[in-house]
């Protein structure tokens, strides 16, 4: 390894080496990484001495193009799946280093974490060997983002304080880059005052958050909020936050709100009404949106999807439930209906299961409309999305239809398609849109429904831009 390559290395030579990275502006291991590269790049017959070839994780800081991620863990009992996290990062090709608090000793061994780092771990504000070739303003440098998970309640205080008295926090005061923090913590311990204060504090310092999620804690019968947000997710929210820092995305910045899925309007407790309506079409617009650097809020019905990472996602039953949700959602840039909502719902809803009693006649089923969520906000005088965009389902004379919505609805565009069963649409992975707008109608090629998201997450970041 370069560190050990450097520490060998007579005193006259280490001197040398410093002054020439210190010209270069270049840490003492990259200056030894350039050397060799230089040397391996160098033609002639002198063949270079072998040298055991750096690992992908140290070679990653030097070159241009590796984003690095500093990853902080932090003493908590979620630590353990910050394992998995490095690789997660590891394999989105991101340069890793890692640093552990104290605490986090006792929960996951350095060892263990530098092992799938691929180099050593950072434990120590007071380590010789780590202050001469790297030092703790080095890490706090050379690094595009820093990952706070597992941030306990402790480490998150301290950052609202300004503390530094251990590497991790030494770092986190050091640096100039992003930092996200993945909170994990004992329910009551996340909504104590004294850390939903701590919170407020880091969110106005422009400290980015991923979870803490609902859900089973680690401690035996221990539930609600607090539990750290899964590897995947982190990892996605890290996609998120460099792509945003280093080439702003089209619609970062911006809140989209999107509904998707079917609707379920209540019969009685155990039936209901609904539709063949799937969610993979508002879902992967969702995904989309996340990916183009948005903030995204997707109000779903009942579907058998998993949520997209990234995305806040809001679960309702009733065309009710889901106009509730979406102006609670409100203020957004830009809206998206492509929940397939039930027109009607049951007018009087059994309270009771209804039962079947031999000699009674068939209960008739009187029906109320529901409202409409599409014309509703299209029509809002305040806090109406700067575009409103509503899907037409339809099984005849689609264009005509889909014009007349466009007036009817007072949104901006209609995304027309054909559902009869021939099309194989509804349920389906492929659809095949006509764009209607006040510009006319424009057809799109038929493509999968990610296609179809990308399309028009691609079409309002221009429409935004204009
Ligand atoms: C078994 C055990 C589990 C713990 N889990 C958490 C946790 O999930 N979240 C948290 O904020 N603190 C947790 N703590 C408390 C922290 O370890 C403690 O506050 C520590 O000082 C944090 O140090 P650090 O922030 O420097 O890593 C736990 C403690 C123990 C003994």
């Amino acid at each position: 390894m370069a560190s050990l390559t450097v520490r060998q290395l007579d005193e006259r030579l280490k001197q040398l080496l410093r002054l020439r990275a210190a010209k270069n502006g270049r840490s003492v291991e990259d200056e030894v990484r350039t050397i060799l590269r230089e040397a391996a790049e160098e033609p002639g017959p002198a063949q270079p001495a072998p040298v055991s070839p750096p690992t992908p994780a140290e070679t990653a800081p030097a070159a241009a193009t590796t984003k690095r991620v500093l990853l902080i863990i932090s003493g908590g009992i979620a630590a353990y799946k910050s394992l998995d996290l490095i690789r997660r990062l590891k394999e989105r090709g991101l340069a890793v280093r890692c640093i552990m608090t104290k605490a986090a000793e006792h929960f996951v061994t350095p060892l263990a974490a530098g092992a799938l780092v691929g180099s050593r771990v950072f434990t120590d504000l007071f380590d010789p060997a780590h202050e001469f070739d790297v030092g703790h303003i080095r890490l706090a440098r050379e690094t595009d983002l820093i990952v706070v998970a597992p941030a306990t309640a402790d480490l998150m205080a301290k950052m609202a304080g300004g503390h530094a008295d251990d590497l991790a926090t030494a770092v986190l005061l050091a640096t100039k880059a992003p930092i996200l923090l993945a909170p994990a913590m004992n329910p009551a311990m996340w909504a104590h005052k004294a850390t939903q204060r701590n919170l407020a504090q880091l969110v106005a310092d422009g400290i980015k958050l991923v979870g803490p999620n609902e859900g089973e804690m680690a401690e035996a019968r221990e539930s609600g909020k607090g539990r750290m947000a899964e590897p995947l997710e982190i990892a996605a929210a890290v996609d998120k936050l460099l792509a945003a820092h280093l080439a702003p995305l089209p619609l970062t910045g911006k809140h989209v709100l999107i509904t998707s899925g079917p609707t379920h309007e209540p019969i009685d407790p155990v039936r209901y009404i609904a539709n063949r309506s799937s969610g993979k079409q508002g879902h992967a617009i969702a995904a989309a949106a996340a990916a183009a650097g948005a903030d995204v809020t997707l109000v779903s019905g009942p579907v058998n999807l998993p949520d997209p990472i990234g995305v806040k996602t809001i679960h309702v039953e009733s065309a009710r439930d889901m106009l509730t949700a979406v102006e609670r959602a409100l203020p957004a840039d830009v809206a998206i209906f492509a929940a397939a909502v039930a027109d009607w719902r049951v007018a009087n809803a059994g309270v009771q299961k209804l039962k079947k009693t031999a000699g009674q006649t068939t209960p008739a089923l009187s029906l109320v409309e529901n409202p409409d969520i599409l014309s509703t906000i299209a029509h809002r005088r305040t806090q109406r999305p700067q575009l409103v965009i509503g899907f037409a389902a339809e099984t005849e004379n689609v264009i005509a239809n889909a014009k007349a919505k466009l007036a009817r609805k007072g949104c901006d565009w209609i995304l027309a398609n054909d559902v009869s069963p021939q099309t194989g649409i509804m349920g389906g992975d492929r659809n095949t849109i006509e764009l209607v707008s006040a510009d006319g109608v424009e057809p799109w090629p038929p493509q999968s429904k990610e296609d179809v998201a990308a399309m028009l997450i691609a079409r309002i970041g221009a429409a935004l831009s204009k």
